[in-house]
């Protein structure tokens, strides 16, 4: 070939070249931004600054200063079991989100509470005005044991995103009786005998245990502990709210001033109405809860609570969910409800879920709504997508 020709053809090979470079290169890489997100378009990948889906499922937010930090469980391919731990994003914009890696990580010493394979759920973190410590809470089942430990276990850190150094972890308020249990309801309480049940499920059954059956078994050992969220009242007061005798009733528990420990007091919501995945937040003066039945990993249909104090009565309202699939909670499950203030949104609150996909963990989704009120009660309404505005 003429040796200029040559020398216009591989020019031309090489802009070609540098040009599919350039078509094909994902973004976020050589200093190229990341697409920005725009909107949020619950169900859909949702990229984090690396062009990633986000990891951080069954999580809650926490604001410290203008950055918000998103805590979740790190899910793996394969496995719904912890191979990393919790991990950490942050925002200013509640959109756009950067990896801030693994905030509590398992460990692989054998036979430590969070050894590498344990199931580490539903992580929430709260800020300690007083420690200035971040306090991180979580459900927590032992390596091996199925969902037979029923733990919560606290962390402990000095910035958001930590790292989180792990404290310990148990069963609740062991020796403790609920503030409600008075004089008539220990009267009851005596007559309780898990052997006068051959069978579950029974009307007999379910009474018992609304009555405190497995409050009574669990009153040594401490009461089981599995899905869970925090709460931190205007005055401070900060609350672990869990699914507690085998998931069928759900228990809210004062913490001690430093967000480390239960106080020891401790109210029970819905006796043996089998709720998980609590979510809750205050409006006006009014705590409202959002939680779901009890089916694993397949969505049912959400329910809702209020209430004017934390330690109830509790009221049980209809399903706040509308639009499509709203009657199985648009295929989730929640998880965490966050409230903006100063918020953009005529409603400050998101609702939070989680679109699981137990054989794909890693590719579960989000679901996140605006709560609206409507007569005075919160109403979460399907949108494709939508913008929070800031
Ligand atoms: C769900 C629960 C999840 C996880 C799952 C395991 O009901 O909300 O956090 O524990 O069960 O099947």
């Amino acid at each position: 070939m003429d040796p200029k020709i040559m020398k216009h053809t591989k020019s031309l090979v090489n802009i070609a070249l540098w040009l599919m470079v350039f078509i094909t290169l994902p973004t976020g890489v050589c200093g190229q931004e990341q697409k920005k997100v725009s909107a949020i378009r619950s169900g859909e990948l949702w990229p984090d600054e690396n062009g990633q889906h986000i990891n951080a499922h069954g999580g809650g937010v926490l604001k410290y200063g203008d950055t918000y930090f998103w805590f979740g469980e790190h899910k793996a391919e394969h496995t719904s079991n912890a191979l990393v731990g919790v991990t950490c994003y942050a925002s200013e914009d509640l959109l756009n989100w950067r990896n801030c890696g693994v905030a509590l990580s398992v460990t692989d010493e054998r036979g430590h509470d969070i050894e590498r394979g344990c199931i580490l759920e539903r992580p929430k973190v709260i800020y300690n005005q007083v420690t200035k410590k971040f306090c991180m809470w979580f459900h927590l089942e032992l390596k091996g044991r199925g969902y037979n430990a029923a733990r919560f276990g606290v962390a402990v850190a000095d910035c958001p995103e930590g790292p989180y150094k792990f404290l310990y972890s148990q069963r609740a308020n062991a020796g403790m009786w609920p503030i409600e249990f008075g004089e008539q309801e220990m009267a009851v309480i005596d007559t309780l005998d898990g052997a006068n049940y051959k069978e579950e499920w029974t009307p007999a059954w379910l009474k018992a245990v609304a009555q405190g059956l497995f409050v009574k078994r669990d009153f040594g050992t401490g009461q089981m502990s599995r899905d869970m969220t925090l709460f931190v009242d205007d005055d401070g007061k900060a609350y672990h709210i869990f699914s507690s005798e085998e998931n069928l009733t759900l228990h809210i528990a004062e913490l001690t001033d430093d967000y480390l420990h239960h106080t020891g007091r401790y109210t029970r919501i819905a006796p043996a109405g089998h709720n998980e995945a609590p979510a809750i937040f205050k409006h006006e003066g009014t705590y409202w809860m959002i939680t779901s039945g009890c089916t694993g990993w397949a969505p049912n249909e959400a329910r809702m609570f209020s209430a004017s104090s934390i330690w109830g009565p509790w009221t049980q309202h209809p399903n706040p969910c509308r639009g499509p699939k709203a009657e199985i909670t648009f295929g989730g499950q929640s998880t965490f409800v966050l409230a903006i203030d100063p918020s953009p949104l005529t409603s400050k609150y998101i609702f939070m879920a989680d679109i699981w996909r137990p054989r794909h963990p890693i590719d579960a989704r989000y679901i996140w709504l605006p709560i609206e009120f409507e007569d005075g009660k919160p109403v979460i309404h399907w949108r494709d997508e939508w913008e929070i505005g800031f």
